[in-house]
């Protein structure tokens, strides 16, 4: 084993169990009230002010983190965003609203697709665009007029875990300078996105405790040949990213879908030999993603429910009880669990974790 490796056996473990410490580093760096300034320097602020809309660009777990992040740059910051896959993105005849801010997000800020879909996005007239990435040296940085970097250190699992998270804190403390800049953010607002980012870090470590019962979970689904991952709202994206987890590591024909969609055809593929995994934050969809659960039990679908609330296992209904409720944050809590769970099937099957099958770290070539 590598000595960098410590006690752990692969470094997607280590990656994995890094989060809170990483998270808690980067607030301390970062401050947990909204600051473009210290995100984006003066003249970043200045630029930004005039952006009426946003593009985010990406690939991968990096696409995900962009779906995830529309739905504070909207919900908090009131801008119109779209999120565009970089493979297609660099092919389209799109057309940019005025004032378009083009937000490239590449954690090795290397892969090729995303480098020239922002230069795609330059040519079809975007007015400012910014990298997002871990690589401080990194083309996509040169690329870009604006840079925001999360340099969490070296993730070498091609899995992307850390990175991920990172990705999506920078994102969210982008978007609560936005909504300031812009006059969204009310008291309120604040003193909440304050509390949850004061507790994130806790509450990561508190998912990384339930790794014992993603255990036994991992044991059971490590016999299936396909599962579904579902989610509403910012936990759909975490689904899709927990699908994703589950194909690259777990080597599980997995797919990820909101809720809603699943009577719109995926159902049909339910019965008991397709498990689902269900993000059911307590919050304002709870009732609703329930509604979809029951549509899945009573096609004998086995359930795998990672919930804040206080649910009651019962047959074919698995329950992780995740830490309480942090709004708007709750997808870095929720895709903790699922890189882990993903991990834990991977370890099962004994595959091989860090250099996944047919897949590499970055795709700075076509
Ligand atoms: C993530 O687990 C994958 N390795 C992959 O989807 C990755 O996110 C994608 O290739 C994009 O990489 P990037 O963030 O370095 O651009």
């Amino acid at each position: 084993a590598r000595a960098d490796l410590d006690r752990f056996s692969h470094y997607m473990g280590k990656e994995i169990s890094e989060q809170p410490a990483m998270l808690a580093d980067a607030l301390a760096r970062l401050g947990t009230r909204p600051d473009l300034r210290a995100l984006v320097g003066d003249d970043g602020t200045r630029r930004l002010s005039a952006v009426d809309a946003i593009v985010l660009i990406a690939s991968g777990s990096s696409y995900h983190a962009a779906l995830t992040a529309r739905y504070w740059l909207e919900g908090l910051a009131g801008i119109p965003t779209t999120v565009e896959l970089a493979s297609e993105f660099r092919y389209m005849d799109a057309v940019l609203q005025q004032n378009t801010l083009a937000i490239g997000l590449s954690q090795s800020g290397e892969t090729a697709d995303t480098l020239a879909a922002l230069r795609h996005a330059q040519q079809l007239g975007a007015s400012v665009t910014m990298g997002v990435s871990n690589a401080r040296n990194s083309s996509l940085m040169r690329l870009a007029q604006l840079q925001l970097i999360h340099e969490v250190g070296p993730e070498i699992a091609v899995t992307s875990t850390k990175t991920f998270s990172a990705q999506l804190l920078l994102l969210y403390l982008l978007s609560l300078g936005l909504a300031q800049q812009r006059g969204h953010m009310t008291p309120a607002l604040q003193q909440q996105a304050h509390s949850n980012l004061l507790h994130l870090p806790r509450a990561t470590q508190a998912v990384l405790a339930l790794e014992p019962t993603l255990d036994q979970w991992a044991q059971r689904l490590a016999r299936s040949e396909h599962l579904f991952c579902i989610g509403r709202h910012y936990n759909y994206p975490i689904a899709l990213q927990g699908a994703l987890k589950m194909q690259e590591v777990a080597y599980v024909y997995a797919e990820g879908h909101p809720g809603g969609e699943l009577k719109h055809g995926p159902l049909a593929l339910v019965d008991a030999r397709l498990p689902v995994i269900a993000c059911l934050p307590w919050n304002r969809l709870a009732e609703k993603l329930l509604a979809n659960l029951q549509e899945v039990r009573a096609r004998h679908g086995e359930l795998f429910v990672l919930s804040d609330a206080g649910l009651t296992q019962a047959d074919r209904l698995n329950i992780a009880r995740m830490p309480a409720d942090l709004h708007d944050l709750n997808p870095i809590l929720y895709v903790i669990a699922l890189q882990l769970l993903a991990f834990r099937i991977a370890i099962c099957k004994g595959n091989e974790i860090d250099t996944p099958r047919y897949l590499a770290k970055s795709f700075a070539t076509e």
